[in-house]
């Protein structure tokens, strides 16, 4: 039996040491240093040997799980077992531009199931955790998300499209659509971030499409286990794989969101069917 308890604060401790490493880098880093997965798709040493660092300290806390990790085990799908879905650096462009919004994400999922995340935001040393039935935390404070704020209350985060631009225009109007009807829309660069921030309760909602598990699986589970609700923009269940999510602080808000969402993305992949 694996005490996820325990093991939360190993792995969140291990986040912080390789956050440590990572914010020192950043006061050496020149843009020279920057190389190119595919079109802005951006990554560096800094991005490599912490995820080195990362999965070998994983390894010692739990030799049997495999890894999902970004830069050297991409997957788009687990099997059964217990699977360390790691995204080393999560907010890669703002580092590179020294904008201070980025993050280490780590989850594990066994058999299917998310057990726990960390998100550690590194520039404010925020350390977001959960593990599940266990609540979540931020350092060392309980996290509620915001219960009853509606959307036209709401301030919602959102990531822009940035290399596969064939649903730019359904997404613009997805985009018009919360412009018009929250308190604002926020893009922060770091999708990990912004699901934290959800668990906050600084952000009532989160958006995106075309993300990865390494992106939202730790995240997720800390919204989750701040009391909020998430789904995909079809209103499904498969959020970590299924390349899109939405997240709110409560159910109603999710409801919300999906009816500002769920239409004009059908639309979208209807005509990806007709192409
Ligand atoms: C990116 C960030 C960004 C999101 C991108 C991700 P990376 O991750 O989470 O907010 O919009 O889709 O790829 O590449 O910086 O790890
Ligand atoms: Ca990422
Ligand atoms: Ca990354």
């Amino acid at each position: 039996m694996i005490n996820y308890a325990a093991l939360v604060h190993q792995v969140a401790g291990l986040c912080r040491e390789t956050g440590e490493w990572i914010a020192d880098q950043a006061m050496l880093f020149n843009r020279e240093q920057v190389e190119y997965k595919g079109r802005n798709d951006l990554v560096s040493y800094v991005d490599k040997e912490a995820e080195r660092r990362l999965l070998h300290g994983l390894s010692r806390l739990l030799p049997q799980a495999r890894f999902l990790s970004e830069e050297s085990n991409a997957q788009t799908q687990v099997a059964q077992g217990a699977y360390w879905i790691v995204d080393p650096l999560d907010g890669t462009t703002n580092f590179v531009h020294a904008v201070p919004v980025y993050a280490i994400s780590v989850a594990l999922m066994v058999d299917g199931e998310l057990k726990l995340g960390v998100v550690y935001e590194i520039n404010r040393k925020e350390c977001f955790c959960a593990y599940e039935g266990g609540g979540a935390y931020l350092n060392d404070t309980p996290l509620r998300c915001h219960t009853h704020t509606p959307l036209s209350a709401s301030l919602i985060a959102t990531g822009f499209p940035y290399y596969d631009f064939g649903l730019t225009a359904y997404y613009l109007r997805i985009l018009e659509r919360f412009m018009k009807n929250t308190h604002g829309v926020r893009r922060l660069g770091a999708a990990a971030v912004d699901l934290a921030y959800v668990a906050a309760g600084r952000f009532e909602g989160f958006f995106e499409y075309n993300l990865q598990a390494w992106d939202v699986a730790a995240g997720s589970l800390i919204v989750k286990e701040a009391g909020g609700c998430l789904c995909e923009f079809t209103g499904g269940n498969n959020y970590i794989f299924g390349r899109s999510i939405i997240a709110a602080a409560h159910p109603s808000l999710l409801n919300e969101m999906l009816e500002q969402i769920q239409p004009v993305w059908e639309e979208a992949l209807a005509s990806q069917n007709k192409a």
